[in-house]
């Protein structure tokens, strides 16, 4: 007999609340596995597709299961899964909603998910679940656009032996939004891989940021901003820079134009502004989001004819592929960062609540806002 499994439905694309109702068990095909969920996390997205998923995700079928950061044990195993077996504890990145996959087996929102095997890791026995899942997208967006090619295209981590530390050189990479989840990843990997990390975040969480490995954090509503990245950057080489959060782009284009150009790589990969709660809600608001998005993009071009700087929006095209960025981060370097504590699962999670009924509840906090922390949710 084949577990029974409950979901967070959206049944069409309007669904808000979710409706929580059975979900089929869908087995592992090969390279996969199912497993258990016992904490899931919260990200923008999940709540942005429930107002307007049609705009951002037109090739969605309905009814679907939404959540992309999970964490459990393995259930089951398909054909051909050599890294994992039946009680091991993982999470990772479920691709229910990825383009290419568009199916509500391998959403995260439901007790039983179907997993590929490149896209988890085993959770070390000094992490509980709960940590572990606040890894999923953040991690995964923020490997896709320091490491891919199409964006700042850095070198990888690469892990020669578990205790030794990579010496940090000249190189400088700009993480913003350091606080938010895609950005304590960013700077978290962008460390591990021998680069230097200025970043920016409010003043409370300057020691957080800094606790993650950036040598410097500043104020990103500070008008000393430029200036005082520019002081910092003397005499380093700026390789890039990893975008969140409204203005950011801006500052980090002022930065690259005035920097000693020889020691400058003009790279901007932006993963996107934090959207204000209240825009969403209303349909002028979602009609002016777009408007707005629309400008953004013409303003971008418009900037990156005047400066020669490209600022490209992160599409996480090919996030679920066995080759990609992410899947190496997954199957060749996160497990032995985390077991050796070299890298840590952040930001800190907050537990809302313990089932599926209290996972719309917390997609309403988030849209509020969150300031370094995870929203999580146990089932
Ligand atoms: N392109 C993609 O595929 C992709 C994938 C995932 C996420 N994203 C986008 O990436 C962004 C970050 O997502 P997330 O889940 O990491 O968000 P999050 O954790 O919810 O972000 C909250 C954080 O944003 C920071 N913040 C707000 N305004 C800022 C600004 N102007 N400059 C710098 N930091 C600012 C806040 O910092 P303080 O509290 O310190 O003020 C807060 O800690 C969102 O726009 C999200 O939609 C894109």
């Amino acid at each position: 007999m084949p577990p029974s499994n409950q979901a967070a439905w959206m049944s069409t694309k309007k669904t808000r609340p979710f409706k929580i109702t059975n979900a089929p068990y869908t087995p592992p095909g090969p390279n996969q596995v199912v497993i258990k969920n016992t904490a899931v996390a919260i990200n923008p997205f999940d709540w942005v597709l429930q107002f307007i998923g049609p705009i951002l995700a037109s090739y969605l079928s309905y009814p679907c299961i939404l959540g992309t950061d999970v964490a459990g044990y393995v259930v089951e195993v398909g054909k051909d899964v050599k890294r994992f077996k039946i009680g091991d504890r993982v999470f990772g990145s479920a691709a229910g909603i990825d383009k290419n996959v568009n199916n509500a087996a391998e959403g995260g929102f439901q007790l039983y998910t179907v997993m590929r095997e490149y896209m988890i890791s085993s959770t070390p026995s000094h992490i509980t679940d709960e940590q572990a899942c606040v890894l999923g997208l953040g991690v995964g967006t923020a490997a896709y656009g320091l490491f891919h090619p199409k964006y700042l295209g850095l070198e990888m981590p690469s892990i020669t032996s578990e205790t030794e530390s990579v010496e940090q050189g000249k190189r400088v990479v700009i993480v913003t939004g350091g606080s938010s989840s895609v950005g304590s990843n960013a700077i978290q990997l962008a460390v591990l891989a021998g680069y230097r990390v200025i970043s920016t975040s409010s003043p409370k969480n300057f020691e957080y940021v800094k606790k993650l490995g950036a040598s410097h954090v500043f104020d990103y509503n500070s008008q000393m901003i430029v200036r005082d990245m520019l002081d910092v950057l003397d005499g380093f080489q700026l390789v890039g820079a990893y975008v969140i959060g409204k203005g950011a782009v801006e500052i980090c284009t002022e930065v690259m134009m005035r920097h000693d150009a020889k020691s400058t790589r003009k790279r901007i990969a932006l993963a996107g502004a934090i959207i204000p709660a209240e825009q969403l809600v209303s349909c002028w608001g979602q009609v002016s989001f777009v408007i707005s998005m629309v400008g953004d993009l013409i303003k971008s071009s418009i900037r990156q004819r005047r400066t020669g700087i490209e600022a490209k929006f992160i599409m996480l095209d090919d996030l679920v592929d066995s080759e990609s960025v992410v899947a190496q981060v997954y199957q060749n370097y996160l497990p032995s960062a985390l077991e050796a504590r070299r890298f840590v699962p952040a930001p800190p999670p907050q537990v809302v609540g313990h089932g599926l009924e209290k996972i719309q509840e917390a997609l309403e906090i988030q849209r509020l806002g969150v300031s370094g922390r995870k929203l999580v949710v146990t089932l």
